[in-house]
This record gives C-alpha cells, structure tokens and sequence, in this order.
C-alpha cells in the first residue's frame, strides 16, 4: 500500500496551487457526476429552516452552495484551511460564510451544530480521528454526520479505476497546470484512506450511532451517514 505525506503545509500549499482549475477538473475528472452525487447525500436530511451547517473541508464551497439552495435560511458555514480555495468559493457563493481555519481544530462550542458535513476532505487530512473527535465535540446531540469521498471499490473493479486514477488524472494535470504532481497526489491520497466499511467502525468507535454507508459507482465513491 503507496503512502503519502499528508501534512497540512502540503495539503494546503498543494491546494493552494490548484484552486483556480480545482472546479473545472472536478466536473472532467468525474463527468460532472461529482455534484449529482452531492445533492442525493443531502436528499434525505430534514432540518430546521434555521439549521446550523457545517460544510469542512469545503474547498470551493460547491456542497455549501448546494445546502444554501435547499437550505436557504439557515446558518451555514464552510471551513477550509487553504486561503486560494476559499477565494475562488467566496467570489462564487458571497452569501455563504467561509471560514480560514483547520478542521481539527474548529473554532465552535461543544455541540453547537445541527449537520457536519464533509465531501473528499477526510481522504486529505494527517490524522483522521482528531479531526473526527472534533466533529463529534461541535455536533449536537442527535445531530447528524455525513462523510463523502472515494471509497474501496472490489478487486476486480480496481483494475479499471486504478490506472483511471493514475494516468487520467496525472495527464489532466499536465495539461491545466503544466505539472502532474499536485494531481497525481489525488489519485494516491486514496491508497492509505480506510475503506467506507473501516471508516463505519471508526465512526462507532468515535461515538457515532446509526451509522450507514451508501456506495456509489459501484464503491468507487461512498458516504456515511451517522448520527450523535
Ligand atoms: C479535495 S478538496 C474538497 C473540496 C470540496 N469539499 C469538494 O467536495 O469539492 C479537499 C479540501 O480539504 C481542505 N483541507 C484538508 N485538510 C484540511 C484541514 N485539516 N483543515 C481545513 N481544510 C482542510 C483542502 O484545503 C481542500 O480545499
């Protein structure tokens, strides 16, 4: 199993670098299905109109846009620690908040939120179970959990998806941005990411209930829900 640096100053600086084309190979990465698969996670949630949200990781602050959309009045916030991500979501969402801060190290009170939420930013993050314990400690009880990012597909799937990864993503690198470094990470930062079913242990294992996985694309992405 490949692994790979995860340290903030990288994530950030990596991040950093890619953030004007981040949308664009987004949607060519994963034939716009990215933001399909985004708006059927939130499809079943059913907050309060004045719901406190909190998009971590938000990047480019899509999935926060989309909360806004079916969430119009509620308080939603997005944090991300890389400050040419959070520009580019700024000029697209200027109703929504966004924050410059770590995720795990939030800046909220114990059990002050309705729904964190977090789409491909855990597979980014250097300790998985700080930033984890720090969702648990902001959510409020009975508050909800959702995670999305890529997921383990089966073995025989994997023959496809892994040279996908790999050659499609470095060569969209080089084209955007002349140097296929910060893409190829993409690709690796799956390798030592725990499957969807480790990640539902881990949850339990944090404290979170109820907690159920949903595979898309055949597991090749997958989200899990929880609650506090
Ligand atoms: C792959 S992008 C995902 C962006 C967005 N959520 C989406 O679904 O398109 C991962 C983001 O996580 C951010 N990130 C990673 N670790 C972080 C941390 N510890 N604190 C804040 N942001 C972090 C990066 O800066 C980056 O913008």
């Amino acid at each position: 199993m490949e692994k790979c640096s995860k340290t903030p100053q990288r994530i950030k600086k990596m991040f950093n670098q890619i953030a004007n084309n981040y949308d664009k190979l987004n949607t060519i990465m994963t034939f716009g299905l990215h933001k399909r698969i985004k708006k059927d996670v939130i499809k079943h949630l059913n907050l309060n109109n004045d719901a406190e949200i909190l998009d971590l990781c938000t990047g480019t602050g899509d999935l926060a846009g989309i909360l806004k959309k079916k969430y119009p009045y509620a308080k939603i916030i997005g944090v991300d620690f890389s400050q040419e991500m959070l520009k580019v979501a700024r000029n697209k969402y200027p109703e929504i908040e966004f924050l410059d801060a770590d995720c795990t190290q939030l800046p909220f009170k114990n059990e002050q939120l309705d729904l964190c939420i977090i789409s491909f930013g855990l597979r980014n993050t250097e300790d998985i179970k700080k930033m984890l314990s720090e969702i648990y400690r902001v959510l409020k009880k009975g508050g909800t959990f959702i995670n999305l990012d890529l997921g383990k597909p089966n073995k025989f799937l994997n023959i496809f998806f892994k040279p996908y990864m790999y050659l499609w993503v470095a060569f969209l690198g080089k084209i955007f941005h002349g140097d296929e470094t910060p893409y190829k990470y993409l690709a690796v930062s799956n390798e030592d990411f725990p499957s969807q079913y480790r990640l539902v242990e881990m949850f339990k294992e944090i404290g979170f209930s109820d907690v159920k996985n949903k595979n898309y694309l055949f597991g090749q992405i997958a989200s899990q829900i929880s609650k506090k």
